[in-house]
């Protein structure tokens, strides 16, 4: 007999206080923040819903390979179970550690970028597109259409658009093509998946043009869980097997290992080529560290080698996309207006619904990530105009996409008493909605403003 109820498949060995608050003290907290619950302190918050990046609790045998780190500078035997991990996932011959993601992403679109170069992704996370606009490149998402239909249930909205990828290699000029970045899962598009389908066109009509496929591959496992169960065909592969068939479309692979190598601190650039490979190792060794840490404590490397296959354990899987949908089914109870259907690390609700009677030029986004944490200290962060708006040459706003605010999942942390409080305070903010008001920006810095921006209620 199967039971309905899923559990979370670990037991709680060490565990850290939450510090509780009232809303007054609240109030006073996100005011001292600007507004910006980025520049709360984390003992203001009681559950930290800001990012899944680097906030997974690690399990006793990656706290027990930690104490077996080699810190050696050169040829640390932890470096070596590091490498033959990242090199079973991604069977890639050259691989660069970094300390964290957009590391990897500097080195290497720093090389492929430059002026004239164009970049087309399902879409491009934050820092992936400032580094590639730093360098004067230019950055375009190109989703497929579905993925706008916030409310479809339809499977893999993570999908990059085909005809759009080709419109686009013959508009540029496949020489001018500095790559073409797929997301798995598609964080700023919602954490949708992309079905392997569509990764092996994408990849047949990059090797046609001979243009660079990369997969930003920091939630691959999830990704490969959607695949698995959800795309015909692939239910007789393993979750990790998918996941190398994915790396095996690619040319080159990136990761923020704080995402699904369930880690606080890591990443890596792993590479077909000998030739950019010997390029980007120059650039590692400038600006990172020697090829056999790339800014990493050997100690890292190992709890990275023991979480990439820990990642991929079936009943894990299961439990954390569940449970993500767990919350995601909730919330659409209570009627609040969240993408459909729940991708693997994070709910993301739709703030310019969730507040139509704000313009987008006051940031309802930014108001929801305010008024959750007032009424029940949750931090959560706005992925919408402020994150990702530009101006005209007038100073008008060029608004995003779309304006949605995520709560992400932290890996093995939360359990369900904590999810189901989170569900209570959103429904309570809900109906509350028609009171809030939209937000100003008073001070903002060039790049990356949702970091340090500043606001106040209008
Ligand atoms: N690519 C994607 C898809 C990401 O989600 C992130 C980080 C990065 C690259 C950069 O990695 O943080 O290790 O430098 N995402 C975090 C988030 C910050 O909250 O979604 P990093």
């Amino acid at each position: 007999m199967e039971f309905k109820t899923i559990i979370e498949p670990f037991r709680i060995k060490s565990v850290e206080q939450i510090q509780l608050s009232t809303a007054e003290q609240r109030q006073k907290f996100i005011r001292e923040a600007h507004y910006n619950p980025f520049l709360l302190r984390s003992n203001q918050v009681i559950i930290d819903l800001l990012t899944d990046s680097g906030t997974s609790a690690m399990s006793a045998d990656q706290w027990a390979a930690i104490m077996r780190g080699d810190e050696s500078y050169a040829g640390a035997e932890s470096w070596y179970r590091f490498e033959s991990a990242v090199s079973d996932l991604t069977g890639m011959p050259f691989i660069l550690p970094a300390h964290q993601g957009r590391a990897a992403e500097r080195i290497l679109y720093s090389i492929r970028g430059g002026k004239d170069k164009m970049f087309v992704s399902n879409t491009h996370f934050d820092t992936t597109r400032a580094n590639i606009e730093f360098t004067g490149a230019m950055a375009m998402d190109i989703p497929v259409k579905e993925s706008a239909n916030f409310s479809s249930e339809e499977r893999f909205k993570g999908n990059l658009d085909l005809k759009l990828l080709e419109d686009q290699i013959l508009a540029n000029g496949p020489e001018n093509m500095g790559g073409v970045i797929v997301t798995v899962t598609n964080n700023s598009g919602g954490g949708q998946p992309v079905s392997f389908s569509n990764l092996k066109e994408v990849s047949r009509i990059c090797r046609q043009h001979n243009v660079m496929l990369i997969l930003d591959a920091c939630r691959i496992a999830e990704n490969a869980y959607f695949i698995r169960e959800f795309e015909k065909g692939c239910e007789q592969y393993s979750y990790s097997e998918i996941a190398r068939m994915m790396c095996d479309l690619c040319d080159a692979v990136i990761m923020s290992a704080k995402k699904d190598a369930l880690v606080n601190m890591g990443g890596f650039l792993a590479l077909r080529d000998k030739k950019l490979a010997d390029e980007c190792i120059q650039s590692l060794i400038i600006t990172e560290g020697f090829t056999t840490y790339g800014g990493l404590s050997g100690r890292d490397m190992e709890a990275i080698a023991v979480g990439l296959k820990e990642v991929f354990n079936p009943d894990y899987l299961r439990y954390r996309v569940r449970s993500t949908g767990y919350l995601g089914d909730s919330l659409k109870k209570s009627g609040i207006p969240v993408m459909s259907p729940s991708g693997g690390h994070a709910v993301y609700i739709v703030a310019s619904e969730f507040y139509s009677h704000i313009p987008v030029n006051q940031y309802p986004g930014q108001t929801l990530v305010c008024e959750l944490y007032k009424a029940g200290g949750i931090r959560a962060v706005e992925v919408g105009s402020v994150m990702f708006g530009k101006y005209d040459e007038k100073g008008d706003l060029i608004p995003a996409r779309y304006e949605l605010v995520r709560l992400a999942i932290p890996r093995r942390v939360y359990t369900q008493s904590h999810i189901d409080y989170v569900i209570e305070v959103c429904d309570h903010v809900y109906k509350n909605r028609k009171e809030a008001r939209g937000m100003k920006i008073t001070y903002e810095p060039g790049f990356l403003r949702h970091f340090t921006s500043r606001f106040e209620p209008v």
